[in-house]
Parts: structure tokens; C-alpha cells; sequence
């Protein structure tokens, strides 16, 4: 089959490579020509893993390719176009104008039988008018219609390739299908897939996508919820989330609390969703509340680290690990990390920080004014007061503590992702406070003279 995916971000140029992988011929249109030129020359622009394990390959065999979006030809030529191209506008709306761009590009080009697939997440408003929108762009050319179908994504940042590859389900939605073969043409791409196959209109299939979303939002909200309960009865969350995990009726799926939930899906589909529901009358109680509680994990951070530094920030030296809103990105979209350090630096905090990504540190040093970031954990934690983990990367988990105990002026230790061993920690010196699990006092003058003293009266290897 001839593919061709329109947009080549974390959603395009994911389908693009998997498609290829699959043995199509896929050429993956963009409007930036950096990004075409990159690409060409075998750059990634973010980092995915195993994305680059299968797209050189595909490049090599010659199943994939990248073109400027003025390239006709992959247009004329395809007979499946995907667009992939970015919906929100970055301040919790929809942004509607750049698919309505692309569309017009694309849809007076297409072949009389080609399938035009929609894979970008987009209001159910818009949806509803999609039809008439490609139709519309067909008569002034003086072709017949095209099926047009919607094809959600379920894939997570980080797992995208697995998530492609093996899906827990397709999700098909037919906008129209004027000669009854786009949908048999795309469920056909799919039969690698090896999982079931839903077929069914266009805007439930939208509202399937939205409703996943909100409902992982939703129970992270809840659990976060729940670790506030913990927290006020002297509970821990780990334990009460085992127990309800057994339950086959709830899972232990999108229950980690912590500093919450960012990147680019779930605050913003919670925010628009909120947002455009309540401009048409409709009431949404339970997001609002999704919405605020994710909000108030992030300020909460900060408030520990205050309080546990005496009820000051100001002038303490605060080290923050993670700044990719999740491990194995490098995405910085609506990462929980930008609010922590801006509400920290503001509080009179100096803040070095520390990803793994050499992406998300350049990244985060653009975006926060007086954030400095650094090369390593050891430097962002010297002389530190305080350390904050934000995403829970498997540096930090498996880092020497002991060691980090030894080069920090204090040993205040916030886990903003309930990562550490809690006990270990503590026995390491450390007053160590995550979410939902009983609170620590503050150490200002740890009562051990050094993390080794903790560690070997605590019978923990020190390693340092
Ligand atoms: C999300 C969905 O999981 C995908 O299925 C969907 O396709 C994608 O959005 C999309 O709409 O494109 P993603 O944003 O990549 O994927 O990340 P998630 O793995 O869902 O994590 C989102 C945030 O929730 C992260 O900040 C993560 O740290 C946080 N999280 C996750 C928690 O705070 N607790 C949890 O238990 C799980």
C-alpha cells in the first residue's frame, strides 16, 4: 500500500516508521523543510525508544521517505493519506486552523479512490463537520467525494512503538465511505496488528479517544486524591493501591500519585474538554475537578519543600531531578517540572536541575528564567539544601544515595513520584516525603553526622 502520513511529529512520524515496518511504502510529508532536511540526514527530532532501530532500516530498504508538504506527487500518488498534524494550541483550546490548512492542501490532490485518514485529535464539533468539509474541497475541484475516515492513536510517549505495533485495540470512524472500501482498505493495514478491530461513526470514534484519555486523567486524580486521604490518616498509598489493584473491577493501571500528570495529551484534553463543554452549557463537574487536583500536586511540591526547609525557600540551593514530563521522553509539553522550578525560583529557591536528555535540559533552561541546569545528578545536587525527584527516570532510582547524602548541605529529600524506598531513605539520613505515604519531620541538623553513620547504623550498604 501507498502511505502517506502528513505531519511528522511524536504522532506522524511514529506511524510513519511502523507502517514502513510493516511493509508499506510510506513517504512522510512535513512543513518545516529543518525537520525534512534532519530526518534525511538520519536525525531524530525527539527522542523515541526504538524509533530509530526501526526507521533507519525502513529509510535503507526504501519504504520510507520524507518530502517537503509542497511534494505533490505523495499526495496524488497515495492511496491512504494520514493526517497527523498538531490540533491543540498550546494554552489549553483547540486549534483547529492547521488541520483546516492541511486539509485543503491535501484533499482537492487526492486520487478519486484514495482513503483520507484522520489520526490527529480533534474536538467532536469539528468532526461533525469534517464530512462536509473534504466534500466541500472536492466540489470546488470537480472530483467525487473520498472516504474519510478517523484512526485515533493510543500510543503513550515512550512506549509508542509498542503501542503501534501491538495496540490493545484499532479504533475506526467512519466519517463517509461513498464506495464501501476505505474502511476493509485500512482495517487490511491493521491485520498486523493482531487486536480488535472497532468499527464505528466518526464521533464516537472521537469521543472513544477523548474518554480514554479522560479517564486515565481521572484516576490519577483519584489516586492523587486518595494519597491526600492516606496522608491525613497516616496511611501509606502503596499499600491501599496494591490492595485495590486486585480488584478486577478497578486495576492498578494510572494509580501512581505524585506531582501529577503533564505533557501534551492528558492536561490539555482535560482543559479543552472542560473548556469547551462549559461554552456550550454543559456541566463537567468531574473534570473540573481532574483538572484542578492535577494542579494543586504541583504547587504541593513546592509547599513540601517549604516546609520542610523551615517555611522558607528563600536562598536555598534546590536540586530538582527530572525534567521530561515522563521517563524515556524528552518532551517538555506541560511537564509538571517547568511549574515546580517557576513556583520555586519565584519563592527565592535557587534551582539547578537534571534530565537525562540533553533535549529536556536545553529545553528547560529556554523556557524557566533563572533555572539552572547542569550535566549530571552529582552537580545538580552538591551543597544542595533540598532534593526534588519530578520524573521518576531510572538514573535517579538507581542512584547512590549514600553519595548524594554526603555532597548535599542538607538532606530534605521530596519524591515527587513515590520512586525511593521510603524506608531506605530515611535511613540514609535523608527527611524524605512523598505523596500519600506518612510524613516525614523535617532534618534540618540530620541527627546522623553523615550518610555513611545512617547507612551502617541502618545496616544499609553504603556503596559511596
Ligand atoms: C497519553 C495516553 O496514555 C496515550 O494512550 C495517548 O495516545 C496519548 O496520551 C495521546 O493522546 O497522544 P502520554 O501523554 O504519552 O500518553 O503519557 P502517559 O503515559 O499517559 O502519561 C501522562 C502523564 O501522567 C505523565 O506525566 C505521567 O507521569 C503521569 N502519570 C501516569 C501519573 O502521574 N500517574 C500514573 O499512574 C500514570
Amino acid at each position: 500500500m501507498r502511505i502517506t502520513v502528513v505531519g511528522l511529529g511524536y504522532v506522524g512520524l511514529v506511524t510513519a516508521a511502523c507502517l514502513a515496518e510493516w511493509g508499506h511504502r510510506v513517504t512522510g510529508i512535513e512543513v518545516n523543510p529543518a525537520r525534512i532536511r534532519a530526518l534525511q540526514e538520519g536525525q531524530l527530532p525527539f527522542f523515541e525508544p526504538g524509533l530509530a532501530e526501526i526507521l533507519e532500516p525502513a529509510v535503507r530498504r526504501g519504504d520510507l521517505a520524507f518530502a517537503h508538504a509542497d511534494d505533490d506527487a505523495s499526495l496524488t500518488d497515495a492511496d491512504i493519506v494520514i493526517v497527523a498534524v498538531g490540533t491543540h494550541d498550546g494554552n489549553g483550546g483547540w486549534q483547529t486552523a492547521t488541520v483546516q490548512t492541511c486539509l485543503t492542501r491535501v484533499v482537492p490532490l487526492l486520487h478519486d479512490d484514495a482513503t483520507l485518514v484522520v489520526r490527529s485529535t480533534l474536538p467532536p464539533e469539528y468532526i461533525r463537520q469534517l464530512g462536509d468539509i473534504v466534500d466541500g474541497l472536492r466540489a470546488e475541484v470537480g472530483r467525487p467525494s473520498v472516504a474519510v475516515l478517523l484512526n485515533p492513536e493510543f500510543t503513550r510517549e515512550g512506549r509508542a512503538i509498542h503501542d503501534f505495533m501491538e495496540p490493545d485495540r484499532v479504533v475506526i470512524g467512519i466519517v463517509s465511505d461513498p464506495q464501501s472500501h476505505g474502511v476493509e482498505r485500512l482495517r487490511g493495514v491493521y491485520e498486523r496488528a493482531d487486536a480488535p478491530i472497532l468499527v464505528m461513526d466518526a464521533v464516537d470514534a472521537c469521543l472513544s479517544k477523548l474518554g480514554a484519555n479522560l479517564f486515565l486523567a481521572t484516576k490519577i486524580s483519584f489516586a492523587n486524591e486518595l494519597a491526600r486521604l492516606c496522608e491525613a490518616s497516616g496511611a501509606t498509598i502503596d499499600n491501599v493501591v496494591a490492595a485495590l489493584s486486585h480488584d478486577q473491577r478497578i486495576g492498578g493501571a494510572f494509580l501512581r500519585s505524585g506531582v501529577g500528570f503533564g505533557g501534551s495529551c492528558l492536561p490539555h484534553q482535560v482543559s479543552m474538554t472542560v473548556r469547551t463543554a462549559e461554552a456550550s452549557g454543559l456541566d463537567v463537574p468531574l473534570l473540573r475537578a481532574v483538572d484542578h487536583v492535577n494542579r494543586e500536586q504541583r504547587t504541593s511540591f513546592v509547599e513540601r519543600m517549604r516546609r520542610l526547609l523551615g517555611g522558607s525557600l528563600t536562598d536555598r540551593r534546590v536540586a530538582l531531578l527530572g525534567l521530561a514530563f515522563k521517563p524515556d521522553t524528552d518532551d517538555l509539553r506541560d511537564a509538571p517540572s517547568l511549574t515546580v522550578a517557576r513556583l520555586l525560583i519565584e519563592a527565592g529557591a535557587d534551582v539547578v536541575a537534571y534530565d537525562p536528555m540533553p533535549a529536556a535540559r536545553s529545553g528547560a533552561a529556554e523556557r524557566v528564567p533563572g533555572l539552572t541546569v547542569v550535566e549530571s545528578v552529582g552537580q545538580a545536587v552538591a551543597d544542595a539544601d533540598a532534593v526534588g525527584i519530578v520524573t521518576e527516570w531510572r538514573e535517579f532510582i538507581e542512584a547512590d544515595w549514600v553519595a548524594i547524602g554526603l555532597t548535599m548541605r542538607g538532606r530534605i529529600l521530596v519524591d515527587g513520584r513515590n520512586a525511593l524506598d521510603a524506608e531506605a531513605m530515611r535511613a540514609l539520613g535523608f527527611a524524605y516525603e512523598g505523596y500519600g505515604r506518612p510524613a516525614a519531620d523535617a532534618i534540618l541538623e540530620p541527627a546522623m553526622a553523615t550518610a555513611h553513620d545512617a547507612a551502617a547504623a541502618a545496616g544499609v550498604p553504603a556503596s559511596a
